[in-house]
C-alpha cells in the first residue's frame, strides 16, 4: 500500500488510529473460530461518524476494498478480508457511545461500535428492555448486528434486528453520510431505503448510528427447561405452550443430550440440570402480569398430564434461570474447543423441524461415519444450527456433508442461513439457492450503490 494513502488515513482519523503492523493487525483478519484467516494492508479505528465517511472517500478515491468490521464475531466470514488484495479494514469498536435514551418513545439511539450487552444495560437502567439476546453478546456490536439481521433468542416474541431498528445513519460508498436517524414507529414517506442495509453484511455501505426500538421491562420471568426423549415431542410441546402462554412465550430454544455432555467432558464435576433426556427445550416466558407464574405452572402441569415431558426444572430465581441458560449459550464455545466443525444455520418451517433433524442426521451420519450431527437452536422460530463435527475430515467429505444438507433444505423450502448471513463461507450456495432473477436483483442494488464495488467485495456477491 502506498505510504501517501496510509498517511491520508493517519490524517483523518490521527496516528494511533491506523494500525500497519502486521502483529496489531492479526485479531483483524481471523475469525472469531479461527477458521479463517485474510489479509489486509491497515485496520482504520475512526471515533466519529465524519471520520467514516473521510475514510470511506479516500478508500474509495484510491480504489481500495473496505471491510467493514464490528465485534468480530460474525460465523459467515463477512467481515473477514479474504483473497483481497490491499484491503482496509474499518472498525467501527471506538464508537461506542450510547447517545441518547429516550424511555417515553421507546428508543435509543447508539453508535455503531456499541456492544450489544451495554445497549441491554443502558436499556434497563431506564426500566426499558432492548430484547435483542445472543451468546455473543458481550463483544458483539451494534453495527455488526444491524448488519447481519441478527437473530437470537428472542426472536419467537420480538423478531429480528429488522424489526427492531426505527432508524439508521450510514456512510454510503462514495462517503457521503445519509442520515435518518429518526425514532419514528410509523414513517411511510418514500422507500425505507434503511432496509437495504440491514442484513447487507457491509456490501452497501457502514453503518455509523442507529436509532433501536425498547420496550416495556417486563416485571415476571418463568425459565424452564424440559427434558424429552423424542424431538418429534418438541413441536407438540411448543404448541401446547404457545396456546396456554400465547404472546409471552419469548424463548423456545432446543438443544440435544450431546450438547450436554460436550461441556460436561471439558468441565469435569459439572452436573447436568437433569437427569438424561434425548432433548432438552429451553423456554422463557415474561410479562409484566403478575399472574404469569401461576399461568406457567399449569401449563407446565399440563403438559406433565399430558405425557409431553420426561422433567421439567422450573427456575426459582435469577440465579437458577442463568444457569439454565448457560447450558443453552454456551454450546457454540464448546463446540469450537472440539476442533472442525461445519455449520449450517438453516430454517425450515417449524413444523418440519423434528422431520428435518431426523432426515438429515440419519443421512449424514450413515454416509459419512465419524462425524457427530450436534443440532440446536432457535425451534421457536424456524431456525436450526444443523452443525457437524468432522474430526480430520477432508475438505470433499466436509463439501459433500454440505452439499446433502443444503439438498434437503431445497426440499424442505428452507433456507440456507437464518441468521448468520452469506459473508464470504455461503456464496456459492447462495448462487445455487437463489434464482437467477433474484440474484440479479441484489446485483442491481449493489451496483447502484456501489458501482465501484469497494465495500466489502466478494461479500454476499461474487467479487
Ligand atoms: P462482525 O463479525 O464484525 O461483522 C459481521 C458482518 O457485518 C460483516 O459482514 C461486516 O463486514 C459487517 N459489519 C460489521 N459492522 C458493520 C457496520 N458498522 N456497518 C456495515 N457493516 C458492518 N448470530 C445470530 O444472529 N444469532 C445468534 O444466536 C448468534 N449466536 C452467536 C453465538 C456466538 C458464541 C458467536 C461467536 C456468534 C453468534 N452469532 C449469532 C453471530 C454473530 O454474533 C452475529 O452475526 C453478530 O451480528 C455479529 O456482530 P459483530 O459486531 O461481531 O459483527
Ligand atoms: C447460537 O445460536 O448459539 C449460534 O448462532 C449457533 C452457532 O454457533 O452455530
Ligand atoms: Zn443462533
Amino acid at each position: 500500500m502506498k505510504a501517501q494513502l496510509l498517511d491520508a488515513l493517519r490524517d483523518a482519523c490521527g496516528d494511533a488510529a491506523v494500525l500497519a503492523d502486521a502483529a496489531s493487525i492479526e485479531p483483524y483478519v481471523t475469525d472469531w473460530r479461527g477458521t479463517f484467516v485474510g489479509r489486509a494492508s491497515a485496520v482504520v479505528r475512526p471515533a466519529s461518524t465524519e471520520q467514516v465517511s473521510e475514510v470511506v472517500r479516500i478508500c474509495s478515491d484510491a480504489r481500495i476494498p473496505i471491510v467493514p468490521q464490528g465485534g468480530n464475531t460474525g460465523l459467515a466470514a463477512g467481515a473477514t478480508p479474504l483473497q483481497l488484495r490491499d484491503a482496509i479494514i474499518v472498525s467501527l469498536s471506538r464508537m461506542r457511545r450510547i447517545v441518547s435514551v429516550d424511555a417515553d418513545a421507546y428508543a435509543v439511539t447508539v453508535e455503531a461500535g456499541c456492544v450489544l450487552a451495554d445497549v441491554q444495560q443502558a436499556a434497563r437502567r431506564a426500566e426499558r428492555l432492548f430484547p435483542l439476546s445472543l451468546a455473543a453478546e458481550g463483544s458483539a456490536e451494534i453495527g455488526g448486528l444491524v448488519s447481519t439481521n441478527a437473530g437470537g433468542t428472542a426472536v419467537l416474541r420480538y423478531g429480528t434486528m429488522r424489526s427492531l431498528v426505527l432508524g439508521l445513519e450510514a456512510v454510503l460508498p462514495d462517503g457521503r453520510i445519509v442520515d435518518g436517524l429518526r425514532a419514528l414507529y410509523k414513517d411511510n414517506a418514500g422507500y425505507d431505503w434503511k432496509q437495504l442495509f440491514i442484513g447487507a453484511e457491509g456490501t452497501l455501505g457502514i453503518v455509523t448510528r442507529a436509532v433501536l426500538r425498547l420496550f416495556p421491562m417486563p416485571r415476571e420471568r418463568v425459565t424452564a427447561l424440559i427434558g424429552i426423549d423424542l424431538s418429534e415431542t418438541a413441536l407438540r410441546v411448543f404448541s401446547h405452550l404457545q396456546t396456554m402462554l400465547g404472546e409471552t412465550l419469548s424463548a423456545c430454544e432446543l438443544f440435544p443430550d450431546r450438547a450436554l455432555a460436550l461441556r460436561v467432558a471439558y468441565e469435569p464435576g459439572l452436573r447436568r440440570p437433569m437427569a438424561e433426556h434425548a432433548w432438552y427445550l429451553l423456554v422463557e416466558a415474561t410479562s409484566s402480569l403478575s399472574t404469569l407464574r401461576t399461568a406457567a405452572e399449569e401449563a407446565f402441569v399440563a403438559l406433565d398430564d399430558a405425557g409431553l415431558a420426561g422433567a421439567i426444572v422450573i427456575a426459582e430465581n435469577s440465579a437458577q434461570a442463568r444457569a439454565l441458560w448457560e447450558w443453552r449459550e454456551t454450546i457454540t464455545e464448546t463446540e469450537k474447543r472440539t476442533g472442525r466443525s461445519v455449520k449450517h444455520d438453516v430454517s425450515v418451517p417449524i413444523s418440519a423441524i423434528p422431520e428435518f433433524i431426523a432426515r438429515a442426521t440419519e443421512r449424514i451420519e450413515r454416509d459419512h461415519p465419524g462425524v457427530t450431527v450436534l443440532a440446536f437452536g432457535h425451534f421457536g422460530d424456524g431456525n436450526i444450527h444443523f452443525n457437524v463435527l468432522v474430526p480430520g475430515a477432508t475438505t470433499a467429505v466436509v463439501d459433500a456433508i454440505s452439499a446433502a444438507v443444503y439438498e434437503m433444505i431445497a426440499d424442505f423450502r428452507g433456507s440456507i442461513t437464518a441468521e448468520h448471513g452469506i459473508g464470504r463461507y455461503r456464496r456459492n450456495e447462495l448462487l445455487a439457492h437463489r434464482s437467477i432473477f433474484e440474484m440479479d436483483l441484489m446485483r442491481t442494488v449493489k451496483r447502484a450503490l456501489d458501482p465501484g464495488n469497494v465495500m466489502n467485495p466478494g461479500a454476499v456477491l461474487e467479487e
